[in-house]
């Protein structure tokens, strides 16, 4: 029997699968809920519900920490538990295939986790792959990566943001910012309690950064939210302004626009000409804050490109190379190339 194939893109927040034939089957909160310290009491988006309103004999965690896998035993009962309900559950069929998307920018001993997380499962197979992300998430927004021209690539996600520069099939340049998504929202919940002395949550700093995030300052828009005084310990709320929000994200932001900079700076002029002609790529779900393509233009002098939709990208591009595993064969590491050994 022809086995089934899989991508899967470990992210710090969300968890994408792939499948060979179908598409993209699983998007998922990469998340885990632990009980009495051993017991699997919920994964994936059923344990982001019960984030933030659990007893204290159940603890939620995210295997994936700054963009790689920090908790393998974790990531590996999520990726089973995912797996299974996308029908690829463990045993005699030898045959399946697993491409993971990897940070380019960590260190040999962070990559081969990626390997470990499959090979020391119960799926009984050695065909793994192993792809750098930014090379997948290029592929998911249909760039030919082959191509002799340079191309700049920034994924803005959760937990890291990935500045990358490519050019026939290889990474030139990789700068991985242990910062993204989480960074703005754990801005947010300091200045609602600097300013407010209020306590939030990170649901709610999310939700304020989803409602009230903005690139260009200046909206005037407001929203209430619930947390605890920090005074009186007692349930209050306030009306967060959307300049608290914008405080929160422009660090950030700037921390993007210097590196991108610093980069286009030092790569050799040819590539940074062609940078410029084609434009900065932009994907990860942090890129969905509105209006930032106005600012990274304004700042870069370059023109940009967004994905469309930058939450899959990876994932798609995983799907592009399984279903094109021989053009691309040189892009995959597998467990017999002898950087792994
Ligand atoms: N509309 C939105 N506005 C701003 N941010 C958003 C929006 N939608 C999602 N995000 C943010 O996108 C991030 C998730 O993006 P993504 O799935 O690309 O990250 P990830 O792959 O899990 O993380 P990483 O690549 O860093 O390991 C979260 O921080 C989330 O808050
Ligand atoms: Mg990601």
């Amino acid at each position: 029997m022809a086995g089934k194939k899989y991508g899967l893109d470990l992210g710090t927040m969300n968890i994408r699968i792939f499948q060979g034939g179908h598409g993209l089957v699983v998007y998922e909160k990469n998340m885990i809920a632990i009980q009495r310290k051993k017991e699997v009491a919920a994964i994936g988006n059923d344990a982001f519900e019960m984030y933030e309103r659990t007893p204290a004999s159940i603890v939620i965690s995210n295997p994936v920490r700054d963009g790689v896998i920090a908790d393998i035993n974790n990531m590996n009962k999520v990726a089973e538990a995912l797996l299974k309900k996308c029908g690829c559950t463990s045993g005699f069929m030898r045959n399946n295939s697993f491409y993971l998307a990897a940070p380019s920018d960590v260190t040999e001993v962070e990559k081969r986790a990626y390997f470990d997380l499959i090979a020391h499962s119960a799926y009984n197979t050695h065909n793994i792959f192993v792809i750098e992300k930014p090379l997948a998430a290029a592929l998911g927004e249909n760039i030919n990566v082959m191509s002799k021209k340079g191309m700049m690539l920034v994924d803005m996600g959760a937990g890291t943001t990935e500045i990358t520069v490519i050019t026939m099939g290889g990474i030139v340049v990789s700068k991985l910012l242990k910062m993204g998504g989480n960074t703005i929202n754990a801005a947010i919940c300091q200045f609602v309690k600097e300013r407010h002395h209020l306590v939030i949550g990170d649901k709610t700093a999310e939700a304020l950064k989803i409602e009230l995030g903005h690139a260009i300052p200046g909206r005037g828009k407001q929203k209430r939210v619930f947390g605890r005084d920090l005074i009186t310990g007692l349930p209050a709320n306030v009306e967060v302004a959307d300049h608290l929000v914008f405080d929160a994200l422009k660090d950030y932001l700037f921390q993007v626009v210097k590196t991108i900079r610093n980069i286009m700076e030092t790569i050799p002029p040819e590539l940074s000409a062609d940078i410029i002609e084609s434009g900065i790529y932009f994907t990860g779900g942090t890129t969905l804050i509105p209006e930032l393509d106005r600012l990274f233009s304004a700042s870069l002098h370059v023109k940009t490109v967004f994905a469309d939709k930058p939450l899959e990208s990876t994932a798609k591009g995983l799907g592009v190379i399984m279903d094109h595993a021989s053009d691309y064969r040189e892009l995959t590491f597998s467990l017999r190339d002898a950087a792994f050994e």
